[in-house]
């Protein structure tokens, strides 16, 4: 089984740079299927869920075509299969994007019920009511989603919660509904901006992405194009965070430091020295970390995706911190495997962890629980005294391209490893 065997202690130096976003590429490969065009997308991440979702794109009939390790080309021109329930595809929660975009360009689509990250109940109700507002008709029946309409037009939606998924899958269908469709209370994230943008570039009369309203004017069809993915903020935000739990020096190249403001704001509350540029954030740390309050919140908001990470370097400053997770119900699943590391936590109501800082961690042998809880156990485990031998990796593979080579090539001492021979062989080279 596939592992990583690390041995902490050396501070990350150097520069590191970061992939495409993720959760902005899962809905913009689902929308390029919306025109009968070609669409060439450029700065995909090559992580799991992006694979996962291509292969289930190519088994309904769009012909994808991967141009480089970060560049695909698609055509939805000849889909054949309006359902979509590989077993693959339940895995991964992007896949519920394909609902959207069919439901906007065939007025029908079925997909499965979808999986992703165990961090708590993840409704979809919102996503329901907003295809029911354009005028579909949807059930739940045997594990899939099914919505059907004759027509599709335009509303007025106002979002009972802020949901980054069903913001983008509703704008995504009422590209292509009749008239004008407002979503009032909409996600903000930097990738359902992005999403509007790609959507634009396509033809779509997409306004107002990027604030709590977004408004839509229906086009009849979209066309084909190049577009190029932003940054993954959430993979830089990771690696800031590296470089201040290891007490480094990192520069977190292609970026947009815009994005990053609330992770650069608590890093300087917790005692780093942050330096932005044009398409960088330099992340110095070299003072003792110091203890804060963190509350996760939708974007601008500190991002619910960074909150293990949060939690990770909190737990090595001086004095009490409260961490609160105000997204997720159950996003505190990694303290267990902290607290194995010598961490002293405390979570009360299921989304509040009491962190008082301790001097060091200690290496275990721990279990990643999910994708961004995995990479934050990680960062511990490149501090901590001696060897830890991390379980689950899979998890870190969903959404981080090439993790440990990019921490390797920081200086950190962390091999892949399959066998008891190549985890020796490891032991033997870092001493
Ligand atoms: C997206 O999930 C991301 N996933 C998550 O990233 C991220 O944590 C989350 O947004 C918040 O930023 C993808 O983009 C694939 P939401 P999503 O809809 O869209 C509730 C990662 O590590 N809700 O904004 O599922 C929901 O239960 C992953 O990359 C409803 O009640 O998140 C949650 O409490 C993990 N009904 C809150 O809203 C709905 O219909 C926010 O969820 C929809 C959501």
């Amino acid at each position: 089984m596939k592992q990583y065997a690390i041995k902490g202690g050396n501070p990350l130096v150097g520069d590191v740079e970061i992939a495409g976003a993720k959760n902005a590429a899962l809905p913009i490969l689902a929308a390029a299927a919306m025109t009968d065009e070609t669409v060439y997308i450029d700065n995909i991440p090559d992580v799991r869920d992006i694979n996962v979702m291509l292969d289930t794109m190519r088994n309904i009939g769009v012909a994808v075509k991967r141009t480089g390790r970060h560049s695909v080309m698609l055509n939805g021109g000849n889909i054949t299969n309006l359902t979509v329930d590989d077993e693959s595809c339940k895995k991964i929660r992007g896949s519920y994007y394909l609902l959207g975009a069919f439901l906007g360009k065939y007025k029908y689509a079925e997909v499965v019920l979808p999986g992703g990250c165990d961090i708590g109940c993840r409704g979809i109700d919102q996503h329901l009511k907003g295809f029911r507002a354009l005028g579909a008709e949807v059930v739940i029946e045997h594990g899939l989603i099914k919505a059907r309409a004759e027509r599709l037009r335009g509303s007025h939606i106002y979002m009972d919660k802020v949901s980054v998924g069903a913001t983008i899958n509703i704008m995504i269908a009422a590209t292509l509904a009749e008239g004008m469709t407002i979503i009032e209370n909409s996600a903000k994230e930097p990738h359902v901006v992005d999403v509007a943008n790609f959507l634009n570039s396509c033809g779509a009369n997409v306004r107002g992405a990027g604030t709590d309203v977004i408004r839509i004017r229906g086009v009849a069809k979209l066309h084909g194009g190049e577009y190029t993915i932003i940054p993954d903020q959430i993979e830089a935000g990771t690696f800031m965070f590296a470089a201040a739990v290891t007490k480094g020096d990192v520069t977190v190249k292609n970026v947009i430091p815009k994005h990053l403001e609330s992770i650069t704001a608590k890093l300087l509350e917790i005692g780093c020295e942050v330096e932005e540029a044009d398409d960088c954030v330099r992340v110095v740390s070299s003072k003792p970390l110091m203890h804060t309050q963190v509350r996760t919140l939708p974007y601008p908001g500190f991002p619910t995706d960074m909150q293990p990470q949060m939690t990770v370097a909190l737990a090595l400053a001086r004095g009490t911190s409260i961490v609160t997770e105000s997204i997720f119900e159950n996003r505190f699943k990694y303290v267990d495997e902290l607290v194995r590391m010598g961490a002293d936590i405390k979570v009360e109501g299921g989304d509040t962890a009491i962190i008082d800082g301790v001097a060091r961690y200690t290496g275990a042998s721990i279990t990643v629980p999910d994708l961004r809880a995995g990479a934050a156990l990680v960062i511990a485990a490149l501090t901590a005294e001696g060897f830890t031998m991390v379980d689950g990796i899979q998890y870190i593979e969903r959404g981080y391209e090439d993790f440990y080579i990019k921490l390797q090539n920081l200086g950190a001492q962390i091999e892949l490893v399959e066998t008891e021979k190549d985890y020796q062989k490891f032991r033997l080279k870092v001493g």
